[in-house]
């Protein structure tokens, strides 16, 4: 596995591979790997001729009392971990490659932004948006790969895409669950032991919201009602949202007319965990 640090010797790599014909499956991660970041260079593996992951915690994304400085970092054991799964290159740029300290271009994501997690994480997706259209245009892959654990970011990635003719194929991979239907995320680091008990309550909840949608429930007020006293009920967890919402406009709904996406996003102490399912 090649190890590419420089921005301009990841941009010379790519543009020599494409010249040869070969098509690019690109990654983007912030690294403290998980199996459910394995199952996307799985996903790339099976759809390119070679695979490119990046590792960067982009500071443009998280908000000034967030945990951009506690980030979980560990970049030799996610190394070992991608060589295993075969990947070609880990692209793994500085902060002050990516982010120049007089940067003024961002990528201005509207109002698919603001809503869901954009409302308790303003300027996040706008962030996010900015740092993946840098990593698309350094590697100008054929195929970027994301995870439906962040729905609302493969969505506006999606529509980046499409509204800035960026011509990479989005391909969103289902998301990897604990035994407990937990949804793996790095921030599952952050728990401790009687957290992490309580923690499956989040996904539980979004199983009793299918279930009362298959019973013909049509009110999204009674469902949202419902979720959140499931997440609550002998939990410690503290809801920021539960969202019912069109799956790709993410306006809200009233009325149950599928599909739609229900979304929560909940703190159990300082971590945010969020969990999704499309109805
Ligand atoms: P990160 O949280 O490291 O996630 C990288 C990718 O892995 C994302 O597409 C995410 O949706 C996916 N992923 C995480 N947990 C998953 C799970 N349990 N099942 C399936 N996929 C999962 O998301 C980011 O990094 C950043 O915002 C990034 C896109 C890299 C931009 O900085």
């Amino acid at each position: 596995m090649l190890v590419i640090t420089d921005p301009q010797k990841m941009r010379k790599y790519c543009a020599s591979i494409s010249r040869k014909g070969l098509s690019i499956g690109f990654v983007p991660t912030m690294g403290a790997l998980h199996e459910g970041h394995l199952e996307l260079v799985k996903a790339a593996k099976k759809r390119s001729d070679v695979v490119i992951v990046s590792i960067f915690v982009n500071p443009i994304q998280f908000g000034p009392k967030e945990d951009f400085k506690k980030y979980p970092r560990d970049i030799k054991k996610d190394a070992a971990l991608l060589k295993k799964e075969k990947v070609d290159v880990l692209f793994n740029p500085s902060v002050e490659d990516m982010i120049p300290k007089d940067l003024l271009s961002y990528v201005e994501v509207g109002k698919m932004g603001d809503v869901l997690c954009g409302t308790s994480r303003p300027g996040h997706f706008r962030g996010v948006a900015t740092i993946v259209a840098k990593f698309f245009n350094i590697i100008r892959p054929d195929t970027a790969f994301f995870g439906a654990k962040d729905f609302q970011q493969q969505a506006i990635i999606r529509k980046m895409v499409k509204d800035l003719d960026m011509g990479v194929e989005i391909v969103t991979v289902a998301t990897v669950r604990e035994k407990s239907g937990l949804a793996k995320s790095s921030r599952n680091a952050y728990l401790s032991a009687e957290q992490r008990a309580q923690a499956p309550a989040l996904y539980a909840s979004l199983l009793l919201a299918k279930r009362m949608i298959a019973a013909g429930e049509k009110s999204a007020s009674k469902i949202i009602v419902a979720i959140k006293k499931n997440i609550l009920s002998r939990t410690d967890f503290v809801v920021d949202y539960v969202s019912i919402v069109d799956s790709e406009t993410f306006e809200e709904k009233k009325t149950i007319k599928r599909p739609v996406l229900i979304a929560v996003a909940a703190y159990l102490g300082k971590t945010r965990l969020i969990d999704n399912i499309l109805v």
